[in-house]
């Protein structure tokens, strides 16, 4: 059966977000190190962005390095670093063959300078790019990202920019690192884990969580499918009761 048929394609989550977990148990079992996971990690990731674009989801988001990672030991480190830049540098002409805008969210000057400049040129060269944005998530830690929201709107009502009885959703959203973004309507997470890991806690206040035991470099465009259809058969009430939505 092909799974993809079976999709909706005018009920498709706007926003995807995903937590790609479980590489270095995904390497155990085969008996490597952890580095052999995350390399083989990264045809998922093409898998997934391909998916996403082939059938018009327009948000994509990866957590693929969080502000705790950076406490895993330096190798590891190191390792995940160099296949970023390996990555960006291979998957440039993906991105503009498919029409696909590359962006990132979080505190990316702690990233590497090698890292933070073929970044900045995938996000440059791609900007015009329309047919799907897919955020990467690196260095991304959501308390952080709270955290620096708060100070900014505290700095403009110090300076009298806003005043604090104006202080609304939207303007949090704006200043979040995720300001272009809408809501996440679709967070997946691999590995069996179930926990979020401090990645967009604002943004998946009303996301449909769905959580699946493939290990993060078995995921393929298959199982992405099912998410959706998951996804799909869900009823996103938003508070309301079932009989106000029909
Ligand atoms: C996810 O896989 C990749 C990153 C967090 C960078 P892990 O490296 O967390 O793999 P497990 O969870 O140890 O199996
Ligand atoms: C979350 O995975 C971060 C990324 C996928 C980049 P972790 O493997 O770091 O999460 P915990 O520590 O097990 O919750
Ligand atoms: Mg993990």
């Amino acid at each position: 059966m092909n799974l993809k048929e079976n999709i909706k394609l005018n009920r498709l989550p706007k926003h995807i977000a995903i937590i790609m977990d479980g590489n270095g148990r995904w390497a155990k079992q085969q008996g490597m190190m952890r580095a052999f996971g995350h390399e083989n990690g990264t045809k998922s990731v093409r898998q997934t962005v391909e998916a996403c674009a082939e059938l018009g989801v327009e948000n994509l988001t990866l957590y693929a390095f969080s502000t705790e990672n950076w406490k895993r030991p330096k190798l590891e480190v190191q390792t995940l670093m160099k296949l970023l830049v390996s990555s960006l540098k291979k998957e440039i002409s993906t991105l503009q063959d498919n029409n696909i805008k590359l962006s990132a969210i979080g505190n990316l000057k702690t990233l590497p300078n090698k890292v933070h400049n073929e970044l900045q040129d995938v996000i440059n060269k791609t900007k015009d790019n329309s047919r799907m944005t897919l955020t990467l998530a690196l260095s991304y830690g959501s308390r952080e990202e709270l955290l620096n929201t708060v100070k900014e709107i505290s700095i403009k009502v110090k300076n009298n920019i806003i005043s604090p009885e104006n202080i609304e959703e939207s303007i949090i959203n704006k200043h979040l690192y995720t300001q272009n973004l809408p809501d996440v309507d679709l967070l997946i997470r691999t590995s069996g884990e179930q926990r979020i890991s401090n990645f967009l806690l604002w943004q998946i206040a009303y996301a449909e969580l769905y959580f699946t035991k493939i290990l993060w470099p078995d995921f393929t465009k298959q199982h992405l499918y099912e998410a959706i259809i998951e996804y799909q058969k869900r009823e996103r009430r938003f508070g309301k009761t079932s009989e106000q939505l029909s």
